[in-house]
C-alpha cells in the first residue's frame, strides 16, 4: 500500500511487535533497524505508542474508528487499525454506506504479533482486500470494496498530513515506476469493476513473478526505505505492488496512485493541486 508504509510509524509498530521497550529485541531485522534509525527518538515513540494503546485498550464505545493520529487508530473493537479512515469530507460526492465491522481478525489493542507480520501475506485472507481487513492495516481498501469504489481508500489518505508527508516521494515514484499514473490506468480508475479486473490481471501476469505467495507484512516493511531517496527500485516498486495483490486486492493503491499523484517530466511526480486540473472532488484529469 501506498505509503504509508514505510515511516517511523511502521518500524516502531515492528518494533512493538518485537516486544521491544527499552534496547531489547527479539528481532534481530527490528533491532537493526531500531539501531539504524536515531534510536532515542524511535524508542521513545515506541513508549509514547505503548501508553497510548494501553490507555485505549478495551472496547471502544463509537461507531466509527476513533481517530488518534492521520495513520492509526482504535477501532470499535479496541485494536490497533491503521489507514482506516473514511474519506476526507471535502472530497466526497457520494455517500458511501459499507463499513466493515468485521475486520482486524488478526490485529489486537497492540497491533498484529510479530508471529501474523511474518506469515505470507496470502495466508491473511485472500481475494477481495480480505487480507487487508484480516490485519486492520489499510482496512479502509476493504471499506472501498465493500462500496464499490476504489476512490474511497484514495479520498481517506492525506498525503498533506504531517504523519504521511515523509511518504509523498517514496510513494510518488513507487506509482510512477508501476505506471499507475499512466492515462490507460486513469481512464479507468473510477470505474470500480474495470480497474478490479485490470488490477486482477496484473497480478497474475506482471506482478506473477515477484513471489507473491511468499511476500509478508515484514517483507513490506522491510522494501519501506522511505529514507533513501533513491528508493524504491524498479524492483522494490513492482514488489510493493506484488504485496499488495497478497494482500487481496492491487486496485486501492491504484486508485491511490491515480487520485493523488502525476508524473512531472521524466523522474518525478507532483501531487494533489500541484497538478494542473485536480480537484478534492474529481482528483486527475483523465488524460493525466
Ligand atoms: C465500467 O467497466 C466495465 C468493464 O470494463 C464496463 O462494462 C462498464 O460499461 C463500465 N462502466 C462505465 C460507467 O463506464
Amino acid at each position: 500500500m501506498p505509503w504509508r508504509r514505510r515511516s517511523g510509524w511502521l518500524l516502531t509498530l515492528a518494533a512493538l511487535a518485537a516486544g521491544c521497550t527499552e534496547d531489547s529485541c527479539e528481532e534481530d531485522w527490528v533491532l537493526d533497524q531500531l539501531v539504524d534509525a536515531e534510536s532515542e527518538s524511535e524508542l521513545l515513540d515506541v513508549r509514547l505508542l505503548q501508553t497510548q494503546f494501553t490507555q485505549h485498550r478495551g472496547p471502544v464505545k463509537q461507531e466509527e474508528p476513533v481517530q488518534s493520529d492521520h495513520v492509526m487508530s482504535v477501532d470499535h473493537n479496541g485494536k490497533v487499525c491503521m489507514l482506516c479512515n473514511q474519506p476526507l469530507p471535502e472530497r466526497i460526492t457520494r455517500p458511501y454506506e459499507a463499513f466493515r465491522k468485521d475486520c482486524g481478525k488478526y490485529s489486537s489493542p497492540s497491533g498484529p504479533s510479530l508471529d501474523i507480520m511474518a506469515l505470507p501475506a496470502v495466508q491473511l485472507g485472500g481475494g477481495a482486500a480480505e487480507g487487508f481487513c484480516a490485519l486492520n492495516f489499510a482496512k479502509s481498501c476493504a471499506d472501498a470494496v465493500a462500496n464499490q469504489d476504489y476512490l474511497y481508500f484514495a479520498k481517506g489518505i492525506d498525503f498533506n498530513h504531517p504523519s504521511m508527508s515523509s511518504n509523498v516521494r517514496w510513494d510518488g515514484r513507487y506509482c510512477r515506476l508501476n505506471g499507475f499514473l499512466e492515462t490507460q490506468v486513469l481512464q479507468l480508475h473510477r470505474n470500480f469493476t474495470a480497474l478490479q479486473q485490470h488490477a486482477d490481471e496484473l497480478c497474475r501476469t506482471k506482478y506473477a513473478k515477484h513471489g507473491i505467495e511468499r511476500l509478508s507484512f515484514l517483507d513490506m516493511l522491510q522494501l519501506s526505505k522511505q529514507e533513501d531517496s533513491n528508493a524504491p527500485s524498479l524492483e522494490e516498486a513492482e514488489m510493493m505492488a506484488a504485496w499488495n495483490c497478497a494482500m487481496g486486492d492491487l486496485g486501492c493503491d491504484m486508485a491511490m496512485c491515480a487520485y493523488s499523484f502525476c508524473k512531472q517530466g521524466d523522474s518525478h511526480t507532483a501531487l494533489y493541486g500541484e497538478c494542473p486540473g485536480w480537484t478534492p472532488v474529481e482528483g486527475m484529469p483523465d488524460g493525466g
